[in-house]
C-alpha cells in the first residue's frame, strides 16, 4: 500500500493524526508533515482510517 499526501492542501484539522499518530505526523502548527510513500503493513488499517478522516481529502491510499 502507498499513501499519497497533498501537503499543500492541508488545513490543519489533525483528524489524520487522531486516527494514527504513529503514522501521520504533524508539525508544531498542526499541519501534516508525512510525505507520500509506502505504508508499513502494521500501519495499513490506520492509514486508511486517517485518509478517510481528513475533511480536505489531503490523504489518499492506493492499494498495491
Ligand atoms: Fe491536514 Fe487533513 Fe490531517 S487537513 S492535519 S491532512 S486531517
Amino acid at each position: 500500500m502507498e499513501v499519497r499526501v497533498d501537503n499543500a492542501k492541508c488545513q490543519g484539522h489533525a483528524q489524520c493524526a487522531a486516527m494514527s499518530d504513529d503514522f501521520f505526523e504533524l508539525d508544531d502548527l498542526g499541519f501534516i508533515v508525512t510525505i507520500s510513500g509506502a505504508v508499513p503493513v502494521r500501519s495499513e488499517d490506520r492509514a486508511r482510517l486517517g485518509a478517510d478522516a481528513c475533511p480536505e481529502r489531503v490523504v489518499s491510499v492506493e492499494e498495491s
